[in-house]
């Protein structure tokens, strides 16, 4: 367990990221008033977005982690390569469930909203134990048999495949979901600008100014004066 604390990790931070964003929309979900249009309209709009996230990530590890767990570590990949297949009809069906109470008439909205809040916790809780799986013992397979380069190879691969704007989203949620040496550690020196300004906006907007103005003082005289600007 202490190797794992000096070794490259493929899942930590973006699932920590999902965890916060999954989490998000499930709360924002239970607490919406289904009679109140714009109330209705927000929630359903942060369930949507967690949705598309979820399926880009799950996307991202069919096509970059399974094949290198594939390639070295036997089967290591089956069990998550079958709830992948599970959660990408979850995610259709939650779509569907979603459409449904746009167009559900007033007297049909608050039941139809309360069994789907339903669904998304078990989807949100599934999702929970398939992740642990994932971080525990596919990430154990693959530090036995690739050196942190080749993770790191991997994960550049990942970014690399992201739209720039999906790319924004997972970082306005990657940022206010982790620690502030984690933060620290994924802006170095040389990080883009943007980057530096995406993670500040989203660590003001989720933590507060408190936090934003903490990570802005780890990072060069020049940056911080042109992201408080
Ligand atoms: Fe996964």
């Amino acid at each position: 367990m202490t190797r794992s604390a000096s070794r490259h990790d493929l899942y930590a931070i973006i699932h920590k990221a999902m965890r916060l964003c999954m989490t998000d929309a499930l709360v924002r979900f239970g607490r919406m008033d289904a009679d109140d249009d714009e109330e209705r309209a927000e929630a359903i709009e942060a369930v949507r977005s967690m949705l598309d996230l979820a399926a880009v990530h799950l996307e991202d590890e069919n096509r970059f982690v399974h094949p290198a767990l594939a390639a070295r570590c036997a089967d290591a990949a089956e069990r998550s390569a079958r709830e992948h297949a599970e959660h990408e009809r979850e995610i259709e069906s939650l779509r569907t469930g979603l459409r449904t109470l746009e167009r559900a008439a007033p007297t049909e909205r608050s039941g139809h909203a309360l069994r789907l809040y339903r669904q998304l916790a078990l989807y949100v809780a599934e999702n929970f134990v398939h992740m642990h799986h994932e971080e525990t013992h596919n990430m154990r397979a693959l530090w036995a048999h690739y050196d942190d380069d080749e993770l790191r190879a991997i994960e550049q691969a990942i970014v690399a495949s992201i739209e720039p704007q999906t790319m924004a989203r997972f970082v306005g949620w990657m940022f206010p979901a982790v620690s502030h040496p984690e933060r620290v550690a994924l802006l170095p020196e040389e990080a883009p600008p943007e980057l530096v300004e995406l993670a500040l906006d989203a660590v003001d907007a989720r933590l507060g100014r408190r936090e934003r103005d903490r990570l802005a003082a780890s990072r060069s005289g020049t940056v911080i004066m042109a992201c408080a600007a």
